[in-house]
């Protein structure tokens, strides 16, 4: 049987091998899926074995997706300019590609959600991995203008040059966020783990009509919480559906076939 994998530290309460097992059903798939605790120091070692092992492909999540982008022979463009690798993929030659299906998995959901990108002002809270990696899919999808704002506000400067040369990134801090009609934010920072809310104004949720955490938990994220205090008119998105979807991006990396994620959506979400 065909074998791929989860690596991570922890890894314990992943949902992939739940949602690849669930794609693998409804696509008819003969394959095996299971989640491997990587140690902290021996990602390489431990991947490298499951590849010389038969294992077809991988998925990689914290705090292994830079070294992951390390360990691929070959990267695809939105890995790249991610700068980090949550997909393996071994190719016919045994050599592995390397690639990123966060951004679009986040993208992805937005469109399930009927959220239309094509021409919207982003706010994107955060200027950490989670960031990096969906600046590209956003511009690609046809946001028009794209706001990086951080706490530490050179690091959302540094960013947005990086990207600047593919759309209009601009780079700010919290508190000196322009307040220019924001149709979507999006908050990838982990502020949600500790139930706390980035410091920014209000203000820039008044005309917001979607609001996305890249959090998740069983009950509405802190950010969540504080944007429908602030806008009730605004809908409010939490990270599950884009953990689908980037799984389903994947498994459509590996497979060649692309599950339908509504029905693995309710059997996660519970
Ligand atoms: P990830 O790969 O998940 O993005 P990361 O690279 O460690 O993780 O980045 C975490 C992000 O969350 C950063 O943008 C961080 O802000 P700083 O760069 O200023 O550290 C942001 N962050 C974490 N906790 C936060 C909080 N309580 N308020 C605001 N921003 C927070």
């Amino acid at each position: 049987m065909d074998k791929y994998a989860v690596f991570g530290n922890p890894i314990k309460h992943s949902k992939s091998p739940a949602i690849h097992a669930q794609f693998a059903q409804q696509c008819q798939q003969q394959l095996e899926y299971e989640a491997i605790l990587a140690p902290e120091d021996a990602f390489i070692q431990t991947a490298s074995t499951f590849f010389a092992q038969g294992g077809c492909g991988a998925n990689v999540t914290l705090p292994f997706k830079e070294l992951a982008f390390a360990f691929a022979d070959t990267l695809t463009e939105r890995a790249k300019l991610a700068g980090a690798v949550n997909t393996l993929i071994k190719q016919q030659d045994g050599s592995i590609t390397g690639d990123n299906t966060d951004g679009a998995g986040l993208v992805r959901d937005l469109m399930k959600h009927q959220t239309k990108l094509e021409g919207a002002n982003v706010l994107l809270i955060g200027a950490g991995g989670a960031a990096k990696g969906c600046i590209y899919p956003l511009l690609l999808a046809g946001a028009k203008r794209i706001v990086v704002t951080n706490r530490t506000e050179s690091k959302a400067l540094q960013l947005a040059e990086q990207f600047a040369s593919y759309g209009e990134v601009t780079g700010c801090g919290l508190n000196n966020t322009p307040d220019i009609g924001f149709d979507i934010v999006i908050n990838s920072t982990s502020s949600s783990i500790t139930g706390e809310v980035p410091d920014v104004s209000p203000t820039v949720i008044t005309s917001c009509l979607v609001a996305y955490d890249m959090f998740y938990s069983d009950q509405q994220t802190s950010f969540l919480d504080w944007v429908a205090q602030h806008n009730q008119q605004t809908q409010l998105i939490d990270g599950i559906g884009m953990l689908v979807e980037q799984a389903a991006e994947a498994f459509y990396q590996w497979r060649g076939v692309r599950p339908d994620t509504s029905e693995t959506f309710r059997l996660i979400r519970g």
